[in-house]
């Protein structure tokens, strides 16, 4: 069983939870995630790592309610506990696996998208304890959505905040950010954009034309987080890719986003799922693709 240490309301529908997991604690990475199970049958839910603590041995987990299962999830109360909380799984972010002083020359930029903050967090905390200096920009529709901003203040070389609707930072989107940082002579080598699909989707189509390399995280489509279920099967440069095992960061240039949103609609019913499994055939699952 894995306690909730602490819970906290972190905006409208958004809660954060540290879990003690010593285990998953002592060998995550940034860029990973886990899958929690409320009881031995609830639904399977796929949770970006947002921080870990390796002395204490607790993940820190942040999630939006967007269903029955993150609904009751949401009820659960310090001292409550989690049936499951494996992890950690998935790959890595690849900048954690870089050379420090490769790293210490680039000039990185984050774009983070409303709860899609949380997953970008991780990173740049851990270039800042490592003297990587980063660039952020973070946006929510309104103020009162945006989340860990001081966290994030405290390890960003530079935090730029926006909102859609001007409430507070800048007003726009973090496209429109970085398009004026960048009709300002501001330059980035590296870009890491972690949010909703269609902004993933948009910070690619900018960030194509700017010529600047960009990772996104494909953790959204994902269902089962196993290789089994097929939901988070992706087209990247072509071929046939499976978010939660060979993901979830891929180069967003190389990925087909248009294909990705509409598969995920798909998704949703059963006679999409039907569909998808007969149109892919083999290739419909990420597990071993051989299974008949
Ligand atoms: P949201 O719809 O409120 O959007 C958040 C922000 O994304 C917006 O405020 C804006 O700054 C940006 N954005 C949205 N559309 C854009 C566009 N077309 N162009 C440029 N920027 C755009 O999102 P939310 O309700 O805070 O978060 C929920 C979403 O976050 C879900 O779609 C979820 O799948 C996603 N999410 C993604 C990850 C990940 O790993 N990629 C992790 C957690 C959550
Ligand atoms: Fe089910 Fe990846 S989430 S195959």
């Amino acid at each position: 069983m894995y306690p909730i240490v602490k819970k906290e309301k972190l905006a409208d529908k958004i809660y954060l939870m540290d879990v003690k997991a010593p285990r998953v604690a002592q060998y995550c990475e940034p860029g990973q995630f886990v899958i929690v199970k409320m009881d031995e049958k609830g639904e399977r839910i796929p949770l970006t790592i947002c921080d870990y603590n390796r002395e204490e041995g607790t993940i820190t987990i942040v999630f939006q309610i967007v269903g029955a299962s993150t609904e009751r999830m949401a009820a659960l109360e310090e001292g409550d506990v989690f049936s499951d909380f494996a992890g950690p799984l998935g790959c890595a972010s690849e900048l954690v696996g870089e050379e420090l002083e490769a790293l210490k020359k680039k000039r990185i930029l984050f774009i983070a998208g409303g709860v899609g903050t949380a997953p970008v967090y991780p990173q740049v905390k851990w270039l800042h304890e490592h003297g990587v200096a980063c660039d952020v920009i973070m946006g929510a529709r309104t103020k009162d959505l945006l989340i860990l901003e001081e966290e994030m203040r405290a390890a960003a070389a530079n935090l730029y905040v926006t909102t859609d609707d001007g409430s507070y930072g800048f007003h726009g989107v973090g496209t429109a950010q970085l398009q004026a940082l960048w009709d300002e002579g501001v330059r980035y080598d590296h870009c890491v954009a972690i949010g909703p699909m269609i902004m993933m989707k948009f910070v690619c189509v900018l960030t194509k034309k700017l010529g600047l390399k960009t990772i996104v995280s494909m953790n959204p489509i994902m269902v089962d987080g196993t290789g089994m279920c097929g939901a988070c099967r992706i087209m990247v440069g072509g071929d046939v890719k499976f978010a939660c095992v060979d993901g979830p960061e891929f180069d967003g240039h190389l990925v087909d986003f248009d294909q990705a949103m509409k598969r995920q609609a798909q998704y949703k019913t059963e006679e999409g799922r039907a569909m998808l499994k007969l149109q892919e055939g083999s290739t419909h699952h990420g597990g071993c693709g051989m299974c008949k």
